[in-house]
């Protein structure tokens, strides 16, 4: 197959729609974990999972196992979780402490926290070899770039491509909008992460992250469920986070056409920046007075009122920063996605905000919740449908005009376009065919 992005914008990505092998494809798959998401951005971890040098945190990013590390002078280390000796796993636990010294459980090699080499037993068996000369001797191997912006670490696997600022861009404000949201502008993962893997491409999750229309028919009993409940309680009865969570599920078409939405390049979004079904939550004065002599009355102010649905920093993670809750989504296979739900505490919040963001993921999130089940099993009927005959098309034609291009400035746009999930997939195409093969 010609895997110019030219080509792929013809054949798989057109204007107003997308073939369907760019879910089902088990060969486009392989070239995405290969090459889009080697070009691309992704994010691998919080720095508030790594206080102190020497800690870690194991994950895979397209099936590359990857090892970040709290180096000694406190900045963050990127490394392919592999021994320089035969490929073993440095470490296999999802996080932990290394020490000053990372050691393989296999033959006992040795790394400082930086990956270069520190020890290797019997090392004068080695005198006569070309062990230096080799990728083996030269210590742990680095991913291709490191960034991190207001402690969310992200990594570019590719050695050469498009730098963190130009990729983010102004998509990035909504890191900064969830960071300020704490007096000090600090953020911690607490509270656990909920996982859920989906039988379905990873595509289809991103897409439903933007899609305003669903919520009416997909989540109508859950909304329906909760509005009744609420209609039986006394007048004056103070509102649970679960029913201020909840109740804006059982908002019509009206609700939602009214939301807008800001289109970044490559991909990123944020729906629903005017208001969102997180507009009406409340604040105890004394966190809005600390947050105010923070930041000053002005920025604080306008923290809490934009409060988008989702923002997208595509394709690794959808943050919400009202409910202080994130989602990150690892692709497994073509047809199998891993959603993580992260939530984050903000330093010198009132428990409150803490609360609602564990409620929030419990609620909406979680595999016990009472929401996202609606959606995994819409997402897995897709990925099964999608193996009809008679049309091998997907529409992405709500809101869409002759002369929409992909945008290359922040770009206003309605909430219930399917004009960003265009923009995703413009992204897709584009990054697909930049790759560096690797
Ligand atoms: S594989 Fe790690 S020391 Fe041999
Ligand atoms: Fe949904």
């Amino acid at each position: 197959m010609n895997t110019s992005s030219e080509s792929l914008l013809s054949h798989i990505v057109q204007a107003d729609r997308v073939h369907r092998d760019a879910y089902t494809s088990e060969a486009l798959f392989e070239q995405e974990q290969r090459r889009f998401f080697a070009a691309t951005w992704n994010f691998v971890a919080h720095a508030s999972q790594l206080p102190e040098s020497g800690d870690y945190v194991t994950l895979d990013l397209a099936g590359r196992p990857l090892l970040v590390v709290r180096q000694a002078d406190a900045g963050i280390g990127v490394f392919y979780n592999r021994c320089a000796h035969k490929g073993t796993k440095l470490y296999t636990n999802e996080r932990g402490h290394a020490g000053r010294v990372l050691q393989c459980g296999y033959h006992a090699w040795s790394y400082r926290l930086d990956g270069s080499t520190m020890g290797i037993p019997l090392r004068q068996e080695y005198a006569q070899s070309s062990l230096s000369q080799c990728q083996a001797g030269r210590g742990l191997s680095r991913v291709g770039a490191v960034a991190v912006h207001r402690d969310f670490i992200f990594v570019r696997l590719d050695e050469q491509g498009m730098g963190f600022e130009e990729y983010f861009g102004a998509s990035l404000q909504w890191l900064d909008n969830m960071a300020d949201r704490s007096p000090t502008g600090k953020l911690t993962v607490a509270g656990g992460i909920v996982r859920s893997t989906i039988r379905c491409n990873w595509k289809m999750y991103l897409e439903n992250i933007n899609d305003t229309i669903h919520p009416v028919s997909t989540h109508e009993s859950a909304g329906k469920a909760a509005k009744i409940i609420w209609s039986h309680q006394p007048e004056g009865q103070e509102m649970p986070l679960s029913m201020e969570q909840m109740l804006p599920f059982a908002s019509g078409y009206d609700f939602f056409s009214r939301m807008d939405a800001e289109l970044y390049p490559h991909g990123h979004s944020a729906l629903a920046v005017n208001f969102s079904t997180h507009t009406g939550y409340a604040y105890p004065q004394p966190y809005l007075d600390a947050l105010a002599q923070a930041h000053g009355l002005g920025h604080a102010e306008q923290v809490l009122a934009r409060a988008p649905q989702n923002s997208v920093l595509y394709p690794s993670i959808a943050v919400k920063g009202a409910p202080l809750v994130m989602r990150v989504i690892r692709p497994l296979a073509v047809d199998r996605t891993l959603v993580e739900a992260w939530s984050l505490r903000a330093e010198g919040a009132p428990d409150l905000l803490h609360e609602r963001a564990m409620t929030y993921n419990r609620l909406v999130f979680s595999p016990m919740s009472i929401v996202a089940h609606d959606d995994i099993h819409l997402f897995e009927s897709v990925q099964q449908g999608l193996k009809a005959q008679g049309n091998e098309w997907v529409s992405l034609h709500r809101g869409s005009a002759p002369g929409h291009e992909e945008v290359t400035e922040p770009t206003p746009c309605k909430g219930t376009s399917e004009q960003l999930m265009r923009n995703q997939f413009q992204a897709w195409a584009r990054f697909m065919g930049s790759a560096q093969e690797i």
